[in-house]
């Protein structure tokens, strides 16, 4: 997983290797979260279908309630802004939280607002994986509004979009789980996020 490194114009280093840049966002506070843990899977099959990762996990999104008309920003803010800028694809979990997207991670994703005037406006030309962990069936509520947000965002979702009912699965700390089948879609989407890269970059 790469460092990336934000520099005083703001702009960000992501260093020499090649390969498409994956950045995935999300997680919950909790220690363990199976959130990040799903991400991070996704983010391993990435990097073994080619790519660069970064991770975005709750720490890093703990950012300020996005203010509308405030410029300002703090480190974190604009390190999650500037990651998002130059990825190439996205993954993004969250926990159903009473049947939604969690307040952490979508306020993170209103700071995407920043890149409303950037070459590639919003997630504008990027595969975004769009991943949810819930206790229970609500999970599928949850997806279907991730995959709402990441449309207005202009955000390509991945074909394949993954639910898991954390009642029975459970994540190792590496990010590998007990249930083979989520598994294999985690790292599906790992696969499909770095496929649409290449494609969008071969055709430009
Ligand atoms: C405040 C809160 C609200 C939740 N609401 C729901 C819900 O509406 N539906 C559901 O299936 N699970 C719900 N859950 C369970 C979480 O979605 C589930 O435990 C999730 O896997 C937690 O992710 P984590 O392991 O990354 O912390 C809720 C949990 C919390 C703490």
């Amino acid at each position: 997983m790469l460092q990336l490194t934000t520099t005083s114009n703001g702009t960000s280093r992501v260093g020499s290797r090649t390969g498409p840049l994956v950045v995935g966002i999300g997680g919950t506070m909790r220690p363990g979260s199976s959130t990040e843990q799903a991400v991070r899977a996704v983010l391993s099959a990435a990097e073994q279908a080619g790519a660069r990762t970064h991770l975005l996990g709750a720490t890093a999104l703990q950012l300020p309630l996005y203010l509308p008309g405030e410029t300002r920003r703090t480190a974190a803010a604009r390190q999650f802004v500037n990651a998002v800028r130059i990825a190439d694809g996205i993954v993004i979990g969250s926990p159903a939280y009473h049947g939604g997207i969690s307040g952490l991670v979508k306020n993170a994703l209103d700071y995407i607002e920043d890149l409303r005037d950037a070459p590639r406006p919003y997630l504008h030309g990027r595969a975004v994986g769009c991943l949810v962990t819930a206790r229970g069936s609500q999970a599928a509520t949850t997806l279907t509004s991730l995959r709402a947000v990441v449309h207005a965002l202009r955000g390509w979702p991945t074909p394949l979009g993954v639910a898991v009912n954390t009642e029975n699965v459970t994540f190792a700390a590496d990010g590998t789980t007990t249930d083979s089948h989520i598994s294999s879609q985690l790292s599906l989407m790992g696969e499909q996020i770095v496929e649409f890269a290449l494609a969008r970059s071969t055709a430009a």
